[in-house]
């Protein structure tokens, strides 16, 4: 099974930015924790992680995946909340999705509640921190938690 996880914008700048927020992990960290945790736990499972500031970029990026993944891991950060393109690409691809947000954007201000690429997606993991990105990959290979 393939996997492909796909950050948006900032989350580059993790570690730095609003570490309030986001926690005190860089985009390293978070990087090698998703790869460690599928080299520990899933033998069957293949992940490539992608970021990008740039939402023709994402748009790209899952438009490729067609025909290659098996799953896609999202956190679109503020393009969750604008981005008609990337919802359109994730329905153009019909490859299952699950929504992922290290921060509880439900409690937040009130244009972080509007989601367009959840509503292409099987699932959301909203506010679990960066565990959040385990939670998905464990949801696409097949453990429902
Ligand atoms: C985010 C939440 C978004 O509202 C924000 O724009 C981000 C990150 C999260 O992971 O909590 O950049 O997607």
């Amino acid at each position: 099974m393939k996997i492909l996880v796909i950050n948006g914008p900032n989350l580059n700048m993790l570690g730095i930015r609003e570490p309030g927020i986001y926690g005190k992990e860089t985009y390293d960290d978070v990087c090698r924790k998703i790869t460690t945790y599928v080299e520990n736990n899933y033998a069957n499972v293949e992940i490539e992680i992608f970021q990008s500031n740039h939402e023709g970029d994402i748009v790209d990026k899952i438009q490729s995946a067609y025909g290659v993944f098996d799953g896609i891991v999202i956190n679109p950060a503020a393009y969750t909340h604008t981005s008609v393109a990337i919802l359109d690409a994730l329905k153009a691809v019909s490859i299952r999705a699950v929504e992922v947000h290290i921060s509880d954007v439900n409690e937040r201000e009130p244009f972080r509640r509007v989601s367009y690429a959840g509503m292409a997606c099987e699932k959301s993991i909203i506010g679990k921190g960066t565990d959040g990105y385990l939670l998905a990959i464990d949801w696409l290979a097949g453990v429902k938690r």
